[in-house]
C-alpha cells in the first residue's frame, strides 16, 4: 500500500464506527463507540480511504467544554487505524489533515489524551506530554499531549 494512494475524507460519526470498533473497543459494545461530542456540529471526523475501503478514523472536537484551556483548541478523539494497516502512514496522514482543520478554524492548540502505547507515534508528530500520567477506567494510562498551531 502506498502513502500516496490513501484519500483522507469527511465522514459521518456512525462510520468512525467501522475501525473504533475493532480498534478502540475490541469487545466491547458498539454503542460504546460513541462519544461525547460526536454529534455536535462543529466536530469533524475523518477517514482515510485506499480504493473505497475506510482504513483509519480521527475525530477533532471544536473547543470541547470542561477542558484547562483558555485559548481555542481542538481535541483529538478516536484516533485509529486498522491493525493490518498500521504504520504505513495514514495515522500521519490524519493527524496532518486534522491539524489543517484546526489551523483553518484558527485554534491555538491540539490535543489529545494519548494511549501510554500511541505516545511515541504523536511524539514523532511533535506532541509534547502535559502533566502526569493518570488512569482511563478500562482503557489504561494516558498522557495529555499538546501542539501549538498557531
Ligand atoms: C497509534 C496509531 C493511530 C498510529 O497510526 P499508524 O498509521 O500506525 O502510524 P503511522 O504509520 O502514521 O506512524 C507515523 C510515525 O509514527 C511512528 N509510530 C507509529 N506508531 C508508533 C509506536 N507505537 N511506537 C513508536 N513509533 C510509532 C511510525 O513509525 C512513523 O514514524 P516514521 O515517520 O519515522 O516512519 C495506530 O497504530 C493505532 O490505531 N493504534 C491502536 C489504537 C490507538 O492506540 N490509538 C490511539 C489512541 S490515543
Amino acid at each position: 500500500m502506498l502513502q500516496s494512494k490513501v484519500s483522507i475524507k469527511i465522514i459521518s460519526p456512525e462510520t468512525t464506527h467501522q475501525v473504533r470498533h475493532p480498534v478502540l473497543r475490541p469487545g466491547l459494545d458498539r454503542k460504546s463507540c460513541i462519544l461525547p461530542g460526536d454529534e455536535a456540529e462543529s466536530t469533524v471526523h475523518l477517514g482515510a480511504y485506499e480504493n473505497g475501503t475506510l482504513l483509519g478514523v480521527c475525530t477533532v472536537l471544536d473547543n470541547p467544554s470542561g477542558t484547562q484551556f483558555k485559548l481555542s483548541n481542538g481535541q483529538i478523539r478516536g484516533m485509529a487505524v486498522l491493525q493490518s494497516t498500521q504504520r504505513k502512514g495514514i495515522g500521519q496522514l490524519l493527524i496532518q489533515e486534522a491539524e489543517s482543520i484546526g489551523k483553518k478554524k484558527e485554534f491555538a492548540i491540539m490535543w489529545m489524551n494519548a494511549r501510554l502505547h500511541a505516545v511515541p507515534f504523536y511524539e514523532k508528530l511533535s506532541y509534547k506530554i502535559k502533566g502526569d500520567q493518570f488512569e482511563v477506567p478500562v482503557f489504561g494510562p494516558h498522557y495529555m499531549m499538546i501542539k501549538e498551531l498557531l
